[in-house]
């Protein structure tokens, strides 16, 4: 398949909403309470929970979005930096991937009935078991941390591009 100069408005809409909702998703997370054993998810877990699948629902339509529109990396820049931009792309999908499945993993594991935004019951990927939920868990925050880290990196390039280089990597994300 031919690859394309320029990213499309979908891919471009695609990754600004997800953007906005990591933005949402992060602070969710860290500030909302801890649910014990007996209880049930309040309404910052199930917001949490009901935004974390919107995004894995957008991130993998963006993926099958990426496989069948093919974008070639900026041909101005160094063979380096076009090897290390599709890596890290690559990764980001991944860990997005494993952020939100081992998110509902964990719900599964804790054997929690919740909504998705109040509207439908969540199906549950899986039923009550401890000692998976406890597994599970770490490599939520594993994944999460991960994730943030890249994204770190990916920002900071994508401003080096900008401030140093003054290549045009980050026109080619914003609309027009
Ligand atoms: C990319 C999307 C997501 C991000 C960035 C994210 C991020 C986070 C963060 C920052 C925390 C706090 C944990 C900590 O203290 O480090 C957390 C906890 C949690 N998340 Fe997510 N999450 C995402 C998706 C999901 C999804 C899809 C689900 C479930 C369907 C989910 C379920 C949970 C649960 C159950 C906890 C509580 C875990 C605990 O008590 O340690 N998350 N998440
Ligand atoms: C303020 C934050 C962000 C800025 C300024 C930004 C900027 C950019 C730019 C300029 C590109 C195009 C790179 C190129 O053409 O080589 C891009 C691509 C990409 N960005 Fe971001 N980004 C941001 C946040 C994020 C976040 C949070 C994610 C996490 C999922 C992400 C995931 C991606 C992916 C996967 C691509 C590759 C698109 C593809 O080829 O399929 N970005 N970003």
């Amino acid at each position: 398949m031919a690859k394309r100069l320029h990213y499309g408005t979908t891919a471009k809409l695609l990754h600004w909403v997800i953007v906005a909702l990591l933005a949402v998703q992060y602070p969710i997370g860290w500030l909302m309470p801890d649910i014990h054993r007996g209880q049930s998810p309040g309404a910052a877990m199930t917001f949490h929970i009901s935004f974390g699948i919107v995004i894995l629902l957008l991130i993998v339509l963006r993926f099958i979005w990426r496989l069948t529109h093919p974008v070639a990396p900026e041909s101005s820049l160094p063979p380096w930096q076009r090897l290390g931009s599709e890596v890290v792309h690559w990764m980001l999908y991944v860990l997005v991937l494993a952020t939100t499945v081992s998110g509902w993993l964990f719900a599964s594991f804790r054997g929690w009935a919740v909504s998705f935004f109040y509207i439908m019951p969540l199906p549950m990927l899986a039923s009550d078991n401890a000692a998976a939920g406890k597994a599970i868990d770490g490599l939520h925050q594993a994944a999460e941390w991960s994730l943030l880290v890249l994204i770190g990196a990916h920002i900071a390039a994508a401003l080096a591009h900008l401030l140093v280089f003054r290549s045009r990597v980050m026109q080619r994300m914003l609309p027009g």
